[in-house]
């Protein structure tokens, strides 16, 4: 493994704090030691180490057919359907072509786009759910969830967007037509009156983290679907509806407003269309993403891949909310290379599994199959679908264990352990196998082994990486550079996890979010160190690295959050009185271009 020579000369010298201001003009990049020990905070800049370079790729609002910047506030749906959307989540990198070395030096960039911060994108939203908003900014604000896909190059050594590529695409609130597909299509809790046969639907958002397949494809995670739900129903629904966060007359996104289907009174059966994972392949600007629902309806965090010993497709995805769940799916059928005829339909079939965390260490897959463990009409379920469309209830009469957030799952690359980042539950008052502070304020990575190294297994262990937070608040880290509400992760060429922090820190304790190296091997094992901090109110997302290890492309989302228009807390990455504060993301790599 290469280590990181000037993290060394700091240790050797042991240099308490250096400040680099050698800040990339009015990119607002400030160098920092790689090691933090004084108390962690942020400012208006994004710090990364010395020996290292962040260039900025695209932001919020820039044009994906000439890369100029939209003018703010953006003020039309069909502006910003072509432009760049807002709070940038997930990345995958995919690979088109490669140098004489090998090194990818194109590819495509799939960006998920989380939801919106109103408040910072006009100035007359003065809370994040303006009921002022005129119907126009409704639908930009539709427009600006979702998820793009992006053609990047490397020219003269510079990763950079290309302008214009066929490749670059949109998906949003507003469209396209997706198909639904696996066992819940069709099915009457699907149909809606634009929809009477319950296999289509328009669009996606609350696109949160998500996984790449190895045939290609991006798993786009729909999340916080509740956020775009208005309304309040009695009886039939209500309670499944309520299970998933639906049922309020105060939403985040108040869409119902310019599209009826966004309100459960009319449309009781629209929000059973979303909370899916949603394959798309990027590499065809032509193809219709699909929502893949034998893999369950519940606010997916991710869709992490591998393959088990025999070849099927295994998929982890957390439900990212408090007491909430892990779950798996297993495929029916294996992956075959090549053969991307069979492995397109590889995810309509296959049985999906939640985690129950027993206090020996033991962690065992209970599946979700109409018919077994009480999955059947005496508990309010009639066929295979109605358990994926209600996994959350499905979940609870199995016994699945209730963990603290759930959030991303990583796979090392070198030892087939699995990790599990939970950010937090403060409504915790009880303590549960996997899950023993109470609350747990500063979250946690567990570690799973499956049995006999194999994804497919019904048992597996579990053990905890890191408790997150100070020592003295029963963190497992020494030191100050301590990680807490880990989110995110990657694994790096090295096999190291790479980890996001996502606080949310107020002005008087600005934790400062950033990325953690946090270690699953050796001495220094889960004692994490700070790579780098992002701007004020903002979380990094989606850390991803070529396949050559030289470049981490980091989303930088929600910069100012908490803050608004007229007073934001920073104005990163333009720093100009006329622009606002721009989700954006941003490159790493090494300043002398070695592998990071
Ligand atoms: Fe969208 Fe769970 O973070
Ligand atoms: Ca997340
Ligand atoms: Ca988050
Ligand atoms: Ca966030």
């Amino acid at each position: 493994m290469k280590s990181l020579p000037h993290l060394r000369e700091l240790m050797a010298k042991k240099i308490q704090r250096r400040r680099f201001m050698g800040a990339l003009g009015a990119l607002g990049f400030t160098y920092q030691p790689f090691l933090r020990p004084l108390p962690q905070q942020s400012n208006e800049h994004l710090l990364i180490p010395k020996g290292f370079k962040a260039t900025k790729l695209i932001s919020w609002g820039d044009r994906l057919s000439d890369g100029q910047s939209l003018c703010f506030p953006i003020s039309s749906a069909q502006e910003q359907l072509g432009a760049l959307g807002y709070n940038n989540d997930y990345l995958a990198f995919h690979p088109l072509t490669s140098d004489a070395n090998g090194r990818a030096n194109s590819g495509l960039l799939s960006i998920n786009h989380e939801y919106t911060n109103p408040s910072l994108m006009t100035p007359q939203a003065k809370k994040d759910s303006d009921p002022l908003l005129s119907d126009e900014q409704i639908k930009v604000d539709m427009a600006a969830v979702g998820h793009t896909v992006l053609e990047i190059r490397r020219v003269e050594g510079m990763w950079e967007v290309v302008w214009g590529s066929r490749y670059n695409r949109r998906l949003s609130a507003l469209g396209p037509k997706m198909k639904l597909s696996g066992p819940a299509a069709g099915h009457p809790l699907m149909k809606t009156s634009a929809d009477p046969s319950g296999t289509w639907v328009i669009g996606t958002f609350s696109n949160c983290a998500g996984g790449i397949t190895p045939w290609g494809t991006t798993l786009i995670a729909e999340e916080n679907i509740n956020q775009g739900f208005y309304g309040r129903l009695e009886g039939q629904y209500a309670d499944d509806h309520r299970l998933m966060g639906i049922g309020h007359l105060k939403t985040r996104h108040p869409w119902h407003k310019v599209d009826s289907r966004f309100n459960i009174n009319q449309e009781p059966h629209e929000p059973n269309r979303f909370g899916w994972i949603v394959e798309l392949d990027p590499t065809d600007p032509n193809s219709v993403p699909i929502k893949r629902t034998a893999l369950g309806r519940f606010k997916h965090e991710c869709a992490s891949c591998t393959l088990s010993k025999d070849g099927r497709v295994v998929i982890y995805s957390g439900d990212d909310q408090e007491g909430e769940f892990l779950y798996r799916f297993v495929s029916k059928e294996k992956y075959l290379p090549k053969q991307k005829e069979h492995n397109q339909n590889l995810l309509d079939q296959g049985i999906l599994s939640v985690a129950r965390f027993e206090e020996d260490g033991t962690l065992i897959w209970q599946d979700l199959v109409f018919g077994q463990h009480g999955l059947s009409p005496e508990h309010g379920f009639n066929d295979q679908a109605e358990v994926l469309i209600h996994a959350r209830r499905a979940a609870r009469i199995v016994g699945a264990t209730p963990l603290d957030r759930p959030e991303d799952v990583e796979i090392s690359p070198k030892t087939g352990k699995v990790y599990v980042m939970l950010t937090q539950n403060k409504s915790r008052t009880q303590a549960s196998p996997g899950c023993e502070r109470v609350p747990n304020l500063y979250g946690h990575i567990l570690e799973l082994s499956p049995n006999m190294d194999d994804h497919a297994q019904q048992k597996m262990t579990w053990t905890p990486l890191i408790l997150g937070g100070p020592k003295s608040q029963g963190g497992t880290q020494k030191g100050n550079g301590w990680i807490k509400n880990p989110d995110n992760g990657a694994f790096d060429l090295h096999g190291r996890l790479w980890v996001t922090a996502d606080a949310h820190s107020s002005s008087k304790d600005s934790f400062g979010n950033g990325l953690w190296i946090c270690p699953d091997e050796g001495p220094e094992r889960g004692q994490a160190q700070r790579f780098c901090t992002v701007p004020n109110g903002a979380e990094p997302c989606g850390p991803c690295f070529t396949p050559d290890g030289r470049s981490l492309f980091v989303s930088i989302q929600h910069p100012a959050e908490g803050s608004t228009w007229h007073n934001p807390s920073t104005r990163w990455p333009d720093f100009r009185s006329d622009i606002p504060p721009r989700p954006s993301i941003v490159v790493i790599e090494r300043e002398d271009g070695e592998v990071i």
